[in-house]
């Protein structure tokens, strides 16, 4: 079985029933505690998208972003991720068409237009976010953890305007993205990872024991992806 228990480093948890379903066969225990949370957000940030959408992921190599381009990609739409030179190549295995390398440009000031824009960082305003939405196009907001000044208050001011103008704007769909676990999801997301549409990008795997070290790769070396504890 595989699914979300509450946050723990430990050789048990618990984990309610209705959050476990039986994990793909063909992914490794490393692979499927990988996938739960990040992939369930990716699922839900993308669930009005239809094929043939273009949709863009700002964010596209982290946690959650590496598996919105696969998903994004298997129900066929075109995809454009947003990473940083390191990543460009990665985004695209995942099945991205297009890539944008934010070191160099910002896709806000380019012409392209995006029928959903999935932002998974916050360092954008909402008027430059939604000036690049298509008429009648989606903006779906995660809060992130970057802003211009490097401090928090930017992203959660993004989600409380987010969550204001969603209620009023006419010209697009402004959506704050709350990720609740499902095993209905959990199901939609082991299919897909059983006929490989989805693969869990791990950047690097730590021994429960470790687990000081896996934090400082992610939160000070910013790792890319998933990182995984093993017990
Ligand atoms: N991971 C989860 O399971 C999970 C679950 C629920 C909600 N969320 C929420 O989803 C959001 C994203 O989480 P995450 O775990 O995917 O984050 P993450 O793994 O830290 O990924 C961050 C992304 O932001 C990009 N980025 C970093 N600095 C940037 C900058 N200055 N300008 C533009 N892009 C920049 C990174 O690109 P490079 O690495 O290429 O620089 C990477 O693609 C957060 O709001 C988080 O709270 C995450």
């Amino acid at each position: 079985m595989f699914g979300e228990a509450e946050a723990a480093f430990a050789e048990y948890v618990c984990a309610p029933q209705t959050r476990l379903v039986a994990k793909p066969p063909n992914l490794t225990f490393e692979q499927a505690a990988a996938l739960p949370l990040a992939a369930n957000t990716a699922l839900m940030g993308l669930r009005d998208l239809t094929a043939g959408q273009h949709v863009l992921v700002n964010g596209a190599s982290g946690g959650v972003g590496t598996f919105a381009v696969q998903i994004a990609t298997a129900y066929g739409a075109e995809v454009t991720g947003v990473c940083s030179t390191r990543n460009v190549d990665l985004v695209r295995s995942l099945g991205a068409e297009h890539v944008v390398d934010y070191t160099h440009t910002d896709f806000t000031r380019e012409s392209a237009r995006y029928d959903v824009l999935l932002d998974l960082v916050g360092n954008h305003s909402l008027r430059e976010l939604r000036r690049t939405l298509k008429p009648g196009g989606t903006l779906v907001l995660s809060g992130g953890g970057v802003s211009r000044g490097g401090s928090l208050i930017g992203p959660i001011a993004l989600i409380v305007r987010g969550a204001l103008i969603g209620k009023f704007a006419r010209r697009h769909r402004v959506v704050v993205l709350e990720a609740v676990p499902s095993a209905a999801n959990l199901r939609v997301l082991a299919e897909l990872a059983e006929t490989g549409k989805i693969v869990p990008a791990i950047d690097r795997e730590y021994p429960l024991e470790q687990a000081p070290a896996a934090i400082g790769h992610l939160e000070v070396e910013h790792a890319r992806a998933k990182i995984v504890l093993t017990v």
